[in-house]
């Protein structure tokens, strides 16, 4: 096997401890973990991309086989162009194993022989969600729970709550 390598994508919108969560124990079974910003050009999510990417990389920074890229276009399509066969994913429970079994199956169509590993996520993870970050952020509630410590910041800088101005109140 020698060199191994794998694509986790997403849109991390914004990075989560659940995804953290995947990427340390991708981390541990291949030789090097290419986090990928995948992103529509047509569509704007929450955080602007480099933005998504400057969190990743940060929240990474203490894992030395991870590296953080973002591609707008077809996951398909990027794991080619990097000569990735193995795509990784997390699976909260059967909702998200449904979907994901589907996206496997096109990619698949893609490009064949691209697999797809399926990980489930680990119980403390079990019920985050980027877009429940959001919703959270946008209701001062506190995210410490549920984002990387690293990112925090970015976060409450993001949706105007600056930890500085908190403190005073
Ligand atoms: O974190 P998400 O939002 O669950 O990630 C979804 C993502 C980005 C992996 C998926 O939307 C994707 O692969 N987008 C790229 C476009 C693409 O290849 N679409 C076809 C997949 S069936």
């Amino acid at each position: 096997m020698g060199n191994s390598r794998c694509l986790y994508p997403g849109s991390f919108d914004p990075v989560t401890r659940g995804h953290m969560d995947i990427i340390r124990r991708a981390a541990r079974m291949f030789d090097e973990v290419v986090v990928g910003v995948l992103h529509n050009p047509e569509k704007q999510g929450c955080f602007p991309v480099p933005k998504r990417v400057e969190m990743l990389e940060k929240a990474c920074r203490a894992i030395p086989n991870v590296r953080v890229i973002s591609y707008g276009g077809l996951l398909a399509r990027c794991t080619k162009e990097m000569g990735i066969s193995v795509v990784v994913r997390g699976v909260r429970g059967v909702a998200d194993l449904e979907s994901e079994t589907a996206m496997a199956r096109i990619n698949g169509q893609l490009n064949p022989g691209l697999e797809t590993v399926f990980l489930p996520a680990s119980p403390e993870t079990n019920e985050i969600s980027a877009s429940m970050v959001r919703q959270l952020a946008s209701f001062g509630a506190d995210l410490a729970p549920y984002v990387p410590e690293q990112v925090l910041p970015d976060i409450l800088a993001a949706f105007e709550r600056i930890p500085e101005m908190n403190k005073e109140g």
